[in-house]
């Protein structure tokens, strides 16, 4: 850090944000390989907690990686990085009092366990898709695992550079046995048994 920062408090707390919103925030972490289908699933919820009225924000990897993260690669330090701003990002917006929804592989334990960390306990929700490799592979949407495969792209997640998978996630999801509907079931079931959310019928 810096020398000669000092924090300073706002006037206005994330608390009396979220009461003015209605709503607890929280960040829902999905992680997992390229393919496996974080960006589908957490752009189904996203639809599903606007439709209910709730204020949510959306981080794709892919759409970051045009933006705040346009300067980082795919080397082990450039994804640590990567997802070190995604997390403080994620921690600003849930600040901001929105139910955040952050999608990417971030393929390393530690990494996401600092994340975790940014946030009190039960506003960090590990979403893991863990679909197969070999199903990923198949569907291929990017044609990137066929370059990756053919060696004219490198260090592609699967491939050759490692993913870690979580060891506790608050929810697995495979999307080569689940539809799009039972994962946002299971989602929205468990921000419900968690009181994240209210059945608001
Ligand atoms: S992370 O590893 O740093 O978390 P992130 O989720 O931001 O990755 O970006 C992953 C996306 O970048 C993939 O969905 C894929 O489209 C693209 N990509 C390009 N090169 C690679 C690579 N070498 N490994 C993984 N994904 C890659």
């Amino acid at each position: 850090m810096a020398e000669n920062i000092v924090w300073h408090d706002h006037k206005i707390t994330r608390a009396e944000r979220s009461v003015n919103k209605n709503q607890k925030p929280c960040l829902l972490w999905f992680t997992g390989l390229s393919g496996s289908g974080k960006s589908t699933i957490a752009n189904a919820l996203d639809v599903a907690l606007h439709k209910r009225g709730y204020h949510t924000f959306l981080l794709d990897g892919d759409n970051v990686r045009h933006g705040l993260c346009e300067d980082l690669g795919f080397s082990d330090e450039d994804r640590v990085e990567n997802i070190r701003r995604i997390g403080e990002v994620s921690k600003l917006f849930a600040d901001a009092g929105l139910i955040v929804l952050s999608a990417f592989i971030s393929p390393f334990t530690s990494d996401r366990r600092l994340v975790r960390k940014l946030f009190p306990a039960g506003e960090f929700i590990e979403v893991f898709m863990d679909t197969p490799l070999a199903t990923c592979e198949e569907r291929d949407p990017k044609g990137l695992y066929h370059k990756a495969r053919a060696g004219e792209i490198k260090h592609f997640t699967g491939i050759d550079s490692p993913y870690e998978a979580p060891s506790h996630p608050e929810v697995s999801l495979d999307t080569s046995s689940m539809s799009v509907d039972d994962c946002i079931e299971a989602l929205i079931t468990y921000l419900l048994q968690r009181e994240l959310i209210t059945r608001k019928d």
